[in-house]
C-alpha cells in the first residue's frame, strides 16, 4: 500500500498577516542583529509570542567548534524551556535577513519544536521570514513541517 501525504501552509506577503503577527516577525527580524555568527555571517532571530502576550527572541549563536554552535530557534526555545514558559507558546517566527526568501528551519530544530508544541494544548503558529522579500510562510502546526517526528514519552 503506498500512503501520500498533505502538508499545509498559507504562502502569504508580510501586509496579509494580522497585526500581531506581522509585530513578531518585524520582532524576529530585530533579533537577527544581534546573532553571533562570525562563521557563517548567516545571522538568523527568532520570536516567540505566550498566549498571555509576552514577546521573547533570539538569535543564532556560533563557535569556533562548529558544531557547538546552536540555531536561532532552539536558543529560544531551551531559554523558554529553562524558564518554564514552553506550554504557554502560541506563534514563532524566523527572520534570516541574508536568506533569499522564507528562511525554513533545519531538522533539529523542527524536532524540538514538535515536541515542545506537543506540550501545549493547541498547535503553534509559525511563521517564517528572509531577506527583502515579503513572502511569507505559515504554517499552523509543526506536524505540517515534521511529518514521522519522533515522540517518546517516559511513562
Ligand atoms: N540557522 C538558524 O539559526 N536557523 C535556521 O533556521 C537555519 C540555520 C543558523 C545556523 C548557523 O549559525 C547559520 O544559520 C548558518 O547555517
Amino acid at each position: 500500500m503506498t500512503y501520500s501525504l498533505i502538508l499545509s501552509y498559507d504562502k502569504l506577503t508580510l501586509s496579509e498577516l494580522e497585526e500581531g503577527e506581522q509585530m513578531l516577525v518585524q520582532s524576529a527580524k530585530e533579533a537577527a542583529s544581534g546573532a553571533y555568527a562570525p562563521y557563517s555571517k548567516f545571522g538568523v532571530g527568532a520570536a516567540i509570542r505566550l498566549r498571555d502576550g509576552r514577546l521573547f527572541t533570539g538569535n543564532n549563536q556560533e563557535n569556533a567548534a562548529y558544531p557547538s554552535g546552536l540555531c536561532a530557534e532552539r536558543t529560544l526555545l531551551f531559554y523558554l524551556g529553562a524558564q518554564k514558559l514552553v506550554p504557554h507558546i502560541q506563534a514563532l517566527a524566523v527572520f534570516a535577513p541574508r536568506s533569499e526568501g522564507p528562511v525554513m528551519p533545519c531538522g533539529a530544530c523542527r524536532q524540538v519544536m514538535y515536541e515542545y508544541e506537543s506540550l501545549a494544548q493547541r498547535p503553534w503558529i509559525l511563521i517564517f521570514a528572509g531577506g527583502e522579500t515579503d513572502l511569507v510562510y505559515r504554517f499552523v502546526g509543526v506536524d505540517n513541517l515534521l511529518p514521522f517526528a519522533f515522540l517518546w514519552r517516559p511513562s
